[in-house]
């Protein structure tokens, strides 16, 4: 299935965006701020939280960082405007972490400033290894500035157990997550079972101290284990959250999560950059295709 969705994926370049559209829209809350806030607005009602992600990496100089972190601005402020249940989630090469590491510093420390004025948390995503480091250390940064900024940890890396041994702190806050990015076997590892035992372990190393853990998984075994651990140890509510990306059918799960009054939050993604981030995100995990057609036809 593998070799077809990889074949599917490098033909899919080559089509218009019309024919693209479909395979993205159902993860993808529209292009404009307006569309966003209105699928939060819609999420908030049926009882979940949101983080809002603009859709984007990788810009080509600090003027175009700079519109990002001011987009990010513009959205925050409509969050506490409005009343809406959310936090904003970052990508830190969109905001010139590939240019200038000192700039891309500071521009989050601005960001979490005026997050910190609206009371709005923020959540930095983990991009690929070469970012591992820097990302931790912008998050270490703003993290003695501000207390309700995140970080996400991937559980396929060797090194995440290291990283969140270095990073434990008070106020730590993290998304485990298994990873999206195609990494080198010498610091990834591969087996799914083996991802799955690490991403256990990083949770519950978190809960035994005393962090915050997003448990960012569609994996319901993975999640219905998690959930007996927490059971078990009588973890309390206010130490985690379930989260999900938006679009992933899930509906039985989240309502079971929901009965239990866990907290749980949807990652939605939106903005113009959907057709590149797509193509990029297909040709970097074609698994995705079969996921999306096996949705397709679920339904
Ligand atoms: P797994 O891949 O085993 O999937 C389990 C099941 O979920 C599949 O069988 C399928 O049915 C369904 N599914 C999973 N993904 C789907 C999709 N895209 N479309 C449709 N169905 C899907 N990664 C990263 O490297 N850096 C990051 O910052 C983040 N941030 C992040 C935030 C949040 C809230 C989530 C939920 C995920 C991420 N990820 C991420 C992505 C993550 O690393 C991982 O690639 C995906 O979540 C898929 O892995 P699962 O844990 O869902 O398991």
């Amino acid at each position: 299935m593998n070799f077809i969705n990889t074949i599917f994926t490098n033909f899919l370049q080559f089509l218009p965006k019309w024919f693209v559209k479909p395979f993205a829209k159902p993860y993808v809350a529209g292009i404009k701020t307006e569309e966003v806030l209105k699928t939060v607005k819609d999420l908030n009602d049926q009882g979940f939280s949101a983080t809002i992600d603009i859709l984007g990496e990788f810009v080509n100089n600090k003027e175009e960082a700079r519109t990002v972190k001011d987009q990010y601005s513009q959205i925050i402020r409509a969050i506490k405007e409005k009343g809406l249940d959310s936090t904003i989630s970052v990508k830190l090469t969109h905001m010139g972490l590939d240019l200038d590491f000192t700039f891309c510093k500071n521009l989050m420390n601005e960001l979490c400033q005026e997050a910190k004025i609206c009371d709005v948390g923020i959540t930095i995503d983990m991009e690929n290894s070469p970012y591992t480091s820097n990302i931790y250390k912008i998050y270490k940064s703003a993290a003695e500035k501000f207390e309700k900024v995140g970080a996400v940890m991937q559980a396929y890396l060797h090194r995440s157990i290291d990283d969140l041994k270095s990073l434990n702190n008070s106020n730590l806050i993290l998304r485990i997550c298994k990873g999206i990015y195609n990494e080198d076997p010498s610091i990834a590892i591969k087996n799914k079972k083996e991802i799955n035992k690490n991403f256990k372990l990083l949770v519950q190393t978190i809960l035994d101290g005393d962090g915050y853990a997003c448990i960012a998984t569609h994996d319901i075994k993975l999640i219905n284990e998690i959930d007996e651990w927490i059971s078990d140890k009588n973890i309390s509510k206010d130490r985690f959250e379930f989260q999900v990306l938006y679009g992933v059918p899930m509906a039985k799960t989240l309502n079971s999560l929901k009965s239990k009054e866990y907290k749980i939050t949807v990652y939605v993604p939106f903005g113009s950059s959907w057709y590149d981030y797509s193509i990029r995100r297909l040709k970097e995990n074609p698994k995705i295709i079969s996921y999306v057609l096996k949705n397709i036809f679920k339904k």
